[in-house]
């Protein structure tokens, strides 16, 4: 007897791309997606996807895995946690941060992340590149050489002592880029705002969690934003505005946009489900566990994200998994200690939660198609980061990252999550889907009740040029 043509084939699915949705058979054979048709020969084993939809595996183009922190702070998921996590959530890659500490080489950073996540990933990953000192030979000969070797995006912050620019080497960073092909990732909140706001709200003694959202108003993400797309319109070079939380940065990216500028923006899943309800009421300590920047904001803003999404403004929906425990020594509670607010280290965890929160709340609800959906959480970021047509879709040729739907009611709980960090602050929503199975480079990594691991699974990607298409 012969040998059977495909290593796997999923059979009767309902394919969605970013572009069409048809009916298909998917032949895969070493790793690869090697035929798409009707009754197409027999595979070594076989899966049956008879009325499900499967979508590419998801792209998270932000997320934080073992990003180094000051101390006491410490992430709670590493490569090995982290894809564990992202697998059974339906991400397939993920791109998270070398990160460069002032003071520090770009390629030092580098090396130790590599260090970090070489062996333990049980799906492939990327790393962006976090630059917080931009010293001439950064500029002129580092990032060059990281953009070469495959890192074409990284990250630049407007805030936070430890890693923030100043507008002229925001204006260093972004011509490398422009020279270079590389896309800027742009946290956009005002740093001297933040602070004078933090100084007082602390002289009053206003220090609980809920207090991190009055010290960071819509306004200083707004005239971050604004900033930022005046500096990046000097240059003439495209940027991408990372977590867009509400109404004002939205108007921003709109005023720009309707100005021809090129500006790509990102929104997650906390500025969906979560409000500035969940930071808490009076001296309640439990709102740390939504500490997060910008932080979530009302209901209205809610609104306001998911009109946005649905008119098309957002080009990825990205998790900003932000990992830190809430118990233990080196999270938001640190011993047991209720720390004031500027000492809750900033992030929540979202890597598994992030798709089936928008399949369910988007596309079961019927706010945005299927097609939309993989194009926000996998298509676009596959673009955007250099790894498309490779990621981030289903056709023959690209890595068989797949996601077959199960439509059934799940409810959030920390249980059934694969992470390491001890909550979720989705616990307790009912969702209408889950993955029930997700394929990374052709193997089963989750069915549905079980993760498969192999760490080491995951490879490490080279990125090439952003092929995004402009922004509109
Ligand atoms: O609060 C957040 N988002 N923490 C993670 C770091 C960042 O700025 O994305
Ligand atoms: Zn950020
Ligand atoms: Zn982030």
């Amino acid at each position: 007897m012969s040998e059977p043509a495909f290593d796997l084939v999923i059979r009767n699915a309902r394919v969605a791309t970013a572009a069409d949705t048809f009916h298909a058979d998917i032949g895969i054979k070493a790793g690869i997606i090697v035929q798409l048709g009707l009754d197409i020969a027999a595979g070594k084993s076989e899966i049956d996807a008879a009325g499900r939809t499967v979508t590419p595996g998801g792209v998270d183009g932000h997320c934080h895995l073992d990003q180094p922190m000051p101390p006491p702070a410490k992430m709670a998921d590493n490569f090995d946690t982290g894809t564990r996590s992202a697998a059974c959530g339906g991400t397939t890659t993920v791109i998270p941060f070398a990160a460069q500490a002032k003071g520090q080489s770009l390629q030092a950073a580098v090396d130790d992340y590599h260090r970090r996540a070489d062996g333990r990933a049980h799906v492939d990953y990327a790393f962006h590149l976090i630059v917080s000192d931009p010293t001439p030979d950064v500029l002129a000969r580092e990032l060059p050489e990281l953009i070469a070797k495959g890192h074409t995006s990284f990250k630049i912050y407007m805030t936070y002592d430890d890693l923030k620019l100043d507008d002229g080497e925001v204006l260093d960073v972004l011509d490398v880029a422009r020279s270079h092909g590389a896309l800027v990732m742009v946290h956009a909140e005002n740093a001297d705002c933040i602070d004078w706001l933090t100084k007082r709200l602390q002289a009053a003694g206003k220090t609980a969690p809920r207090f991190h959202g009055h010290a960071r108003p819509m306004l200083v993400e707004r005239e971050a934003t604004h900033r930022a797309i005046a500096l990046a319109e000097l240059v003439d070079v495209p940027i991408l505005i990372v977590h867009v939380s509400g109404r004002e940065a939205v108007e921003q990216i709109r005023w720009a946009r309707a100005h021809g500028l090129n500006i790509f923006a990102e929104t997650c899943p906390q500025y969906l489900f979560l409000s500035a309800e969940n930071l808490g009421t009076g001296d309640s300590y439990l709102g740390a566990k939504c500490v997060c920047s910008p932080p979530p904001r009302d209901k209205g803003n809610q609104a306001v994200i998911w009109n946005a999404l649905t008119e098309g403004l957002f080009t990825v929906f990205s998790s900003d998994h932000a990992p830190f425990n809430y118990g233990g020594t080196d999270g938001k509670h640190p011993d047991g200690n209720e720390v004031t607010f500027p000492y809750i280290p900033n992030g929540i965890p979202g890597l598994e939660t992030r798709m089936p929160l928008l399949y369910s709340e988007g596309v079961l609800k019927g706010r945005i198609t299927v097609n939309k959906f993989v194009e926000l959480t996998s298509t676009n970021a596959a673009r955007a980061y250099g790894l498309h047509p490779r990621k981030g879709t289903v056709a023959i040729g690209a890595d068989a990252d797949l996601v077959i739907w199960d439509e059934r009611d799940v409810e959030i709980t920390n249980a059934i999550l694969h992470h390491n960090t001890d909550y979720t602050p989705y616990e307790g929503i009912t969702l209408g889907a889950w993955p029930g199975m997700t394929i990374a480079g052709g193997e089963v990594v989750w069915d549905g009740k079980q993760f498969h691991p192999r760490a080491g699974r995951g490879r490490f990607l080279q990125c090439g040029a952003p092929t995004l298409l402009p922004s509109k």
